[in-house]
């Protein structure tokens, strides 16, 4: 196969994760498959869902038996759910159960399964994952939202690229915040705050170009094990 970098998203379909396979200049109205691709550059549809535990076993499966492909550069844990809204006293084990499972565990399940794919890149194979600044312990005070199954299960999702970092000798593992994005979920996260929509202040465009400068610039050496936003500053944990 001729193509030089070899990229997996998860939760493609809409959202940053279609904007980050499509480019910022992309159409979101093109269906799955008939996408516009660059030059030397072609999708590939794969079924993965997130909240199954065989999800990221039957992936790599499909990728192995059904397409050419034998490595993988980069892998970007994107899908997530943003579903549960309210103060932690009235949280329930269904919401806090579904989003460890879609936004922390599946990541890692998905690591376990693509490592081996990205061990046989010819450049430095790169994990990322879509985090949250909810999620981060030192900004809890800047945004005082009470979102704790989403916000425990991004603080957890960022422990655990911390500790694959440390454990891998050649994977950069790196978590990424996009910003408040316009996207189904950043407006949901809007309203529950109690603004408008139209005020969530990232666009799309602006949250992927600057996602895809942070996926191309990112090593191993200056990155892996810390957190990122879309702006390529370093987010505390
Ligand atoms: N938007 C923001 O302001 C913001 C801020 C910080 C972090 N993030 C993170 O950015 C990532 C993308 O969010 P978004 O704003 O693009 O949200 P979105 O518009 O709601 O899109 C979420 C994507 O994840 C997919 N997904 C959800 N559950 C899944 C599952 N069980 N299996 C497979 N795919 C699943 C969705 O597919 P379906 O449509 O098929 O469900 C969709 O493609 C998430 O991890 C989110 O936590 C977003």
């Amino acid at each position: 196969m001729a193509y030089d970098t070899i990229v997996l998203i998860t939760g493609a379909k809409t959202g940053i994760g279609k904007a980050i396979r499509d480019g910022p200049d992309s159409s979101p109205a093109k269906s799955l498959t008939s996408l516009p691709t660059g030059d030397g550059s072609k999708v590939i549809v794969v079924k993965y869902d997130a909240s199954s535990s065989t999800a990221a076993i039957e992936l790599e499966k499909d990728l192995r038996d059904n397409t050419e492909i034998t490595h993988l550069d980069i892998v970007i844990a994107n899908a997530g759910i943003l579903k549960a809204f309210g103060p932690a006293k009235d949280v329930k084990f269904e919401e806090l159960q579904e989003h460890l499972l879609v936004n922390t565990i599946a990541p890692i399940l998905l690591y376990q399964r693509t490592a081996p794919l990205l061990e046989q890149s010819k450049q430095e194979p790169r994990f990322f994952i879509i985090s949250s600044t909810l999620g981060s312990n030192t900004l809890m005070d800047d945004y005082p939202l009470s979102l704790i199954a989403y916000g425990m299960s991004k603080a957890a999702v960022n422990f655990a690229a911390g500790r694959i970092h440390r454990e891998e000798e050649r994977i950069a593992v790196i978590p990424v915040q996009p910003g408040w994005v316009q996207t189904a979920m950043g407006e949901k996260a809007a309203v529950f705050a109690g603004m408008e929509p139209k005020d969530v202040p990232v666009t799309l465009e602006d949250s992927v170009s600057g996602l895809l400068s942070v996926f191309d610039s990112a090593t191993k050496k200056l990155h892996s094990g810390r957190f990122w936003d879309q702006a390529g500053k370093e987010v505390p944990w």
